[in-house]
């Protein structure tokens, strides 16, 4: 029987995109939260009731939280009645040329837990992994003393798009994997606390392959965008106007092309597919790969256009950053990785404009508007709202335009 909100305890483990997020919102139910992060400056942060990421009402929802005293950071768990794993999963690189899932951190707060865990916990994880995850962090409790019979495992993929997060929580429909059906009816009790969607209870092992699919699906259907833009480009039709006519047809609904597919999470799980079955994912594989290659496209037509002026050494306005229009998220960011290996041609200047960003690492950042008084070719890599103002339509420079907007 899992106590009311204001007597239950919840760790949170990892206070990233996901974690932070959930852990301010648990807290804002009333029920006491632990987040728990290895890097103490996070923990540190948060303690000060600030955030160290950029999302829409969360900076408030993290000050009264831990102003309430309802949201505590640590830098290991203490005991609790439910623990969240949502800690990175990133791939790494592979002799076979597969990205390979890299479930470390998982396993890693899995140790962490056995340390405290009692018999009853629930224990869920919510970062994206691949299928049989759950299964492992149930053999690591093992291996660390616990007796994984004592706790209920469940594995809850999490859904929210950046920018909505503190909404989506909330609102989004969830697919609860257990390890056992008793798992998954008490990780289900959990949720119906703050979720307003639908719960739907599986396996873990499907509940982790539905991640999957979702973000696969996608990739795949950006693909498709992707290489119709390239097709229409050699045959001189408008790729927008293409897309938008046929979506016209009621069973026809084509994603938007782009300068490739970015982030932390399109861009990465569907490996966790083909990584799992190499043989049968092909046309995964090939999504992959057709997304990728379209960014090489894109410079490779950057280059053509600004070697064709009539200019020996032109400047270039490369607008957008970021993976997507209007975050400051640069992670797998195809229009960062496009600006990162133009920079390396000697024969133009290169001005990069991220609104959404005041410094970067290796990049010099323009303002838009001085940015497009001095180039001699504007190319749109990221449809960022400052940049449709219809400052442009003045402009004399020629503008290539990479975005669907
Ligand atoms: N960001 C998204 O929009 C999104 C959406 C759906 C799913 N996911 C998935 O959620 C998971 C977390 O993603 P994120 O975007 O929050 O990552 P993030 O990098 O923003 O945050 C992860 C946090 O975990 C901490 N951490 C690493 N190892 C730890 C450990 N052993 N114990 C405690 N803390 C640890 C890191 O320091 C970091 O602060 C990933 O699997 C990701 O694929 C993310």
């Amino acid at each position: 029987m899992i106590p009311p909100n204001s007597e239950l305890n919840v760790c949170v483990l990892g206070l990233g995109y996901i974690g932070l997020p959930t852990a301010a919102l648990l807290a804002s139910r009333g029920i006491h939260v632990q987040g728990v992060d290895v890097v103490p400056q996070t923990v540190e942060t948060i303690n000060q009731g600030k955030v160290q990421i950029v999302e829409p009402d969360l900076d408030l929802m993290v000050q009264a939280a831990t102003r309430s005293g309802k949201l505590q950071a640590a830098d290991k768990p203490d005991p609790a009645d439910i623990f969240i794993i949502a800690v990175p999963t990133p791939t790494q690189d592979d002799a076979s040329g597969i990205p390979q899932p890299c479930i470390d951190a998982v396993l890693d707060a899995a140790r962490a837990i056995a340390a405290v865990a009692q018999p009853g916990n629930l224990i869920i994880v919510e970062s994206t992994s691949p299928v049989g995850t759950t299964r492992k962090v149930a053999q690591t409790l093992a291996d660390s003393g616990m007796d994984p019979d004592t706790l209920h495992l469940a594995y809850c993929p999490e859904r929210v798009l950046p920018g909505r997060i503190m909404k989506e929580l909330v609102e989004n429909d969830r697919i609860i994997g257990g390890l056992t059906p008793v798992a998954a009816t008490a990780a289900k009790a959990f949720y119906q606390r703050f979720v307003m969607g639908t719960i739907y209870e599986t396996t873990a092992e499907t509940a982790e392959m539905v991640k999957l699919s979702e973000n696969a699906y996608r990739d795949l259907n950006i693909a498709f965008a992707n290489e119709l833009s390239i097709i229409s480009h050699n045959l001189g039709v408008d790729a927008n106007e293409l897309i938008r006519l046929a979506n016209c047809h009621p069973r026809v609904n084509i994603l938007q092309p782009g300068c490739g597919v970015g982030g932390h999470c399109i861009a990465v799980d569907p490996w966790f597919i083909v990584a799992s079955d190499p043989e049968n994912s092909k046309l995964i594989q090939q999504a992959r790969k057709t997304n990728d290659y379209k960014s090489q496209w894109v410079m490779e037509r950057i280059k053509e256009k600004y070697r064709g002026l009539d200019k020996k050494h032109p400047t270039v306005a490369l607008c957008g950053l970021a993976f997507k229009p209007n975050i400051d998220d640069l992670r797998h960011a195809p229009a960062l990785e496009i600006a990162l290996q133009l920079n390396q041609e000697t024969d133009a200047t290169f001005l990069h404009v991220e609104p959404n960003i005041s410094q970067h690492d290796t990049l010099t950042i323009t303002p838009f508007q001085e940015a497009i008084q001095e180039a001699d070719l504007i190319v749109l890599l990221v449809a960022h709202t400052p940049f449709l103002d219809g400052s442009l339509d003045s402009i004399d420079a020629p503008v290539l335009d990479f975005t669907c907007h």
